[in-house]
């Protein structure tokens, strides 16, 4: 913590999740969550331990291994993380760059932002958009390469029920249609009943597990 203590942000975490199921992570604010999502997306490599996803150990991968790992796992962050001089239209073709021609790119991309509500304010800047707008176009970035982990940190904590719950359908709808693992974190309990399991977590310990993991 910079002051000569050690915090625990992840500690003694012993955890399997079944390929193509949905689990939510929920704990207090400061509880370890987005730690834990960091952890299993390679964002953080722990002290000590070992995570690995698919069968595949990330955390032995060297840097560019696991900077390949990272670029097929989606990612939703809760400050949204979006790129401030790109168009909605470029940041959501991002992470296809090396993956497909421009013109593929920008049709993915639109097609992304209508689903999520927002085809029409492709060329805006992140800027221009309300937090709600800017979460559901980082949700369009995180789907738009079609990834077998989805890692949503708090996905729907600036929308309104409504958006939620139509943000919350287009999961489930790319977790029916490519078998996505997905791993999110919320503070909402309507969004962790919609999940087949929940861990709970506190002080950087998982507590409990409901439903099946
Ligand atoms: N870079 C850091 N340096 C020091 N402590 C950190 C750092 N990042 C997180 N922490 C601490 O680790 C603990 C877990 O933080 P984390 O962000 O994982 O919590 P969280 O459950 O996601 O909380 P929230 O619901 O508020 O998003 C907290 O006590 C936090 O202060
Ligand atoms: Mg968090």
């Amino acid at each position: 913590m910079g002051d000569g203590r050690t915090l625990l942000a992840a500690d003694d975490v012993s955890l399997t999740l079944a390929a193509g199921s949905r689990t939510a992570v929920v704990g207090a604010s400061g509880s370890g969550k987005s730690t834990l999502l960091h952890l299993v997306g390679g964002l953080d490599r722990p002290d000590a331990g070992t995570i690995s996803v698919f069968g595949e150990e990330i955390t032995e991968l060297g840097a560019k291994a696991l900077a390949d790992f990272r670029s097929g796992v989606g990612f939703v962050f809760q400050q949204f993380h979006l790129i401030p001089a790109l168009s909605l239209l470029d940041n959501v073709a991002a992470p296809l760059i090396g993956r497909a021609g421009a013109a593929r790119r920008r049709a993915r991309a639109a097609e992304m932002l209508e689903a999520v509500g927002l085809v029409d304010r492709a060329s805006a800047l992140p800027s221009q958009l309300s937090g709600g707008q800017q979460q559901r176009v980082a949700i369009a970035r995180a789907l738009v390469v079609e990834p077998k982990l989805l890692l949503a940190d708090e996905p729907t904590g600036n929308l309104d029920s409504v958006t939620a719950a139509e943000i919350l359908d287009l999961i489930a709808r790319v977790h029916a249609e490519f078998a996505t693992t997905v791993l999110l974190a919320t503070h909402d309990p309507e969004v962790a009943a919609s999940c087949d399991a929940q861990v709970h977590v506190s002080d950087g310990r998982v507590t409990g597990i409901s439903g099946g993991v």
